[in-house]
This record gives C-alpha cells, sequence and structure tokens, in this order.
C-alpha cells in the first residue's frame, strides 16, 4: 500500500469499501468533541474523501515549510515529532524516506487522532502520549527532530529545548509564532491572559532570541529561514493586540 502527498490530499493507491469509509467516518466525528487542529484529507483510490475537520491546513502549511528548509529527503533518518498533534508532519517524515517515526503528544486525544489516522493511511509511525518536559533518551536519540507550533505554548521553553536539544543527533527544524517588528528581534514578549483567543499562547519570540535560546540549549547553530507568514499591517487579535507572525529555523548540533 503507498500513500501520496499531493497539494490537495494524502493519496491512497486503494479504494475503501463502503463499510470501512463509513467506520472510519464515524471515528472522525467521535472525535470532534475533544477538538480537532490538524486537517488532515485523504483519499482513496476512486476519489472518495475523509478529512479531520481542524483549524490548520497541513498540507498548504507543509508547502510553505518546504520552501523555507523543511527536508524532502528524510531517507535513513530517525526523526522526533515533538507535539505531533495528529501526526500530520509524523506522516510527512514517513513518506520522505524516514526509517522510523516517533511523535510525541502531551494530549490523549491529538494521539488518539494520529492513531486513527495512522490506521487509515497504513503507515507505520508511533505515537505516544507524553510531556515534553519529561523528555529525556528513554524514548531514543533521533538524526532529526520535528518542533514546529510548539515552543510558544510552554511557560518553561528553555527546558523544553534543553531537553530536545539531548535527544537531537544533527537536526532540528523548528517554527514558531514569532514577533514581526525587527526592531524586537532580540526580544520576546511573555503573554499574560489571552492571545488569538488561546489561553496556552504564553511566549512570542524575536527571530533573534530564538537563535540565542537554541544554542544556549545546545544546538550548535540556528539559522532563521525567515517567516512562514505575516498578517496584514494593523491586524489585530480579537483580544485587540496586534497579531504577529510565524518564522522557521533550521537548528544544527
Ligand atoms: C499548535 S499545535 C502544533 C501541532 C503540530 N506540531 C503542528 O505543527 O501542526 C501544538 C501541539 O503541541 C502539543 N503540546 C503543547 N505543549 C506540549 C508539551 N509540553 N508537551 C507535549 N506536547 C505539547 C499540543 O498538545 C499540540 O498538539
Amino acid at each position: 500500500m503507498s500513500v501520496a502527498i499531493t497539494t490537495e490530499a494524502l493519496v491512497l493507491d486503494r479504494r475503501f469499501s463502503s463499510e470501512e469509509y463509513e467506520r472510519y467516518q464515524t471515528l472522525i466525528d467521535a472525535c470532534r468533541s475533544s477538538g480537532y487542529y490538524h486537517r488532515i484529507v485523504i483519499e482513496d483510490a476512486a476519489g472518495k474523501r475523509l478529512e479531520t475537520p481542524g483549524s490548520h491546513p497541513c498540507l498548504g502549511v507543509i508547502g510553505v515549510l518546504d520552501r523555507h528548509g523543511f527536508p524532502q529527503d528524510l531517507r535513513g533518518r530517525t526523526v522526533l515529532d515533538i507535539g505531533c498533534n495528529a501526526g500530520f508532519y509524523s506522516f510527512v517524515a514517513k513518506l520522505r524516506g524516514a526509517k522510523s517515526v516517533l511523535g510525541l503528544d502531551h494530549n490523549q486525544h491529538y494521539i488518539d487522532q494520529a492513531l486513527l489516522v495512522r490506521e487509515i493511511l497504513g503507515l507505520d509511525v508511533e505515537f505516544r502520549c507524553s510531556e515534553g518536559h519529561d523528555l529525556d533518551d528513554r524514548f531514543g536519540k533521533f538524526d532529526f527532530v520535528i518542533n514546529t507550533g510548539v515552543i510558544y505554548h510552554l511557560q518553561n521553553p528553555m527546558d523544553f529545548l534543553r531537553r530536545v536539544s539531548q535527544v537531537t543527533l544533527d537536526t532540528m527544524y523548528l517554527e514558531s509564532a514569532m514577533l514581526t517588528d525587527p526592531s524586537l528581534t532580540e526580544y520576546a514578549w511573555f503573554i499574560e491572559g489571552e492571545y488569538a483567543q488561546d489561553s496556552s499562547n504564553w511566549w512570542i519570540y524575536g527571530p533573534k532570541c530564538v537563535e540565542r535560546m537554541v544554542r544556549a540549549a545546545g544546538f550548535l547553530q540556528a539559522e532563521f529561514q525567515g517567516m512562514i507568514w505575516a498578517p496584514p499591517p494593523g491586524m489585530l487579535t480579537p483580544e485587540g493586540l496586534e497579531l504577529q507572525s510565524r518564522g522557521a529555523f533550521i537548528c544544527r548540533k
């Protein structure tokens, strides 16, 4: 069985039977109450589609990350996807040739979503519910670590980055919310209260600040790949705060 990544969907080379399709649809719906983040579109060989109803348009975003240094070729690499959510980037890593992929997330309901998508795709990716602040080498060490969309959700990002550094053998791909104003590149903004209607948003960093944090955590270098997204000037969050950008880094041991 194979899976192809297109701009529209993860496309299977097999057809769902109608029982199978209904079962997957029911299981996807059953996870709605705990909330989806990843929107993963899966299409079978007959064009029948399944979709996880999240707000994060995974296929569009991987296209953007690809233009900002996300590797096309992960052949033979061991990969950790920390804060994997429903596992989209773990699946991409596997489809790009990774020897093994482990996705970790501290929310069991996201791991349940990842396990369901794994069953539909039939890919050999491991998922476990685990807290990033407990990360150590009991899970092994990894050639390549995907660390996207996580560090602004942490009150203590240095503890997390230090732990990630300790299990990274070669490269970490880091993506985060990022301060837009170039004059603030060396600074970070601590948010007390809500930003973008999400009380788990704690920090937004300037690019140079992240580079320094990554080096202090144990990486040799961090190369800013540029902003992957920027809001229109003057756009505000529902709380009236200035909406910030998102940026990516390639970080090497
Ligand atoms: C914004 S989502 C990003 C998901 C995915 N990495 C991506 O880029 O689409 C943040 C994810 O990180 C997970 N997360 C946040 N803090 C975490 C922690 N301390 N340990 C493990 N997972 C965490 C959340 O449960 C959520 O799935």
